[in-house]
């Protein structure tokens, strides 16, 4: 369900995105801004301030992770479902997450990809990046289904 044009804008915007940088941002702001989330993540130590938690190593590296498998479903647009299927399972199965959460994630990658490039990341791509974050947050509530 993708166009070639669509591939190809997704594919040459995510190779200038910084994974490490990007991920953490996104998954600390998720913590901020959707407080809620934080009771996944009560193991990962201090997040008891914005400061705390865009600063936490841990919220960090796991952001960096989350973002490695956003790469894994840009290399196999046309097989997200199948990509994601143990991810799904472990979200859905054993960690509970509603999968509105999916799509607040998918939000906030946007805004943090759009902070960073600014004028470049235009409507089009803005209108590409959304569909594909709710793609992968389909795939992802695929086990509720
Ligand atoms: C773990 C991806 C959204 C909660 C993981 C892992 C990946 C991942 C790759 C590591 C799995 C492993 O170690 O085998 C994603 C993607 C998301 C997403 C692509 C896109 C929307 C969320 C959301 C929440 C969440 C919205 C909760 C609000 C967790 C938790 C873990 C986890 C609690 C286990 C963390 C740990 O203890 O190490 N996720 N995730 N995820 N995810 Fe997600």
């Amino acid at each position: 369900h993708w166009t070639e044009e669509e591939k190809k804008m997704i594919c040459e915007m995510w190779s200038k995105v910084d994974v490490g940088e990007t991920g953490a941002e996104a998954l600390g702001t998720l913590l901020v801004v959707y407080p809620w989330t934080q009771r996944f993540f009560a193991h990962f130590g201090n997040l008891s301030s914005a400061t705390a938690i865009c600063g936490n190593p841990k919220v960090r590296a796991h952001g960096k992770k989350v973002l490695i498998s956003f790469s894994e479903a840009i290399k196999n647009l046309d097989n997200i479902k199948k990509t994601f299927a143990n991810l799904s399972e472990l979200h859905c199965d054993k960690l509970h997450v509603d999968p509105e959460n999916f799509k607040l994630l998918g939000d906030v990658l946007i805004v943090v990809m759009a902070s960073h490039f600014g004028k470049d990341f235009t409507p089009a791509y803005h209108a590409v990046y959304h569909k594909l974050v709710r793609v992968v947050a389909h795939a992802l509530a695929l086990r509720y289904h």
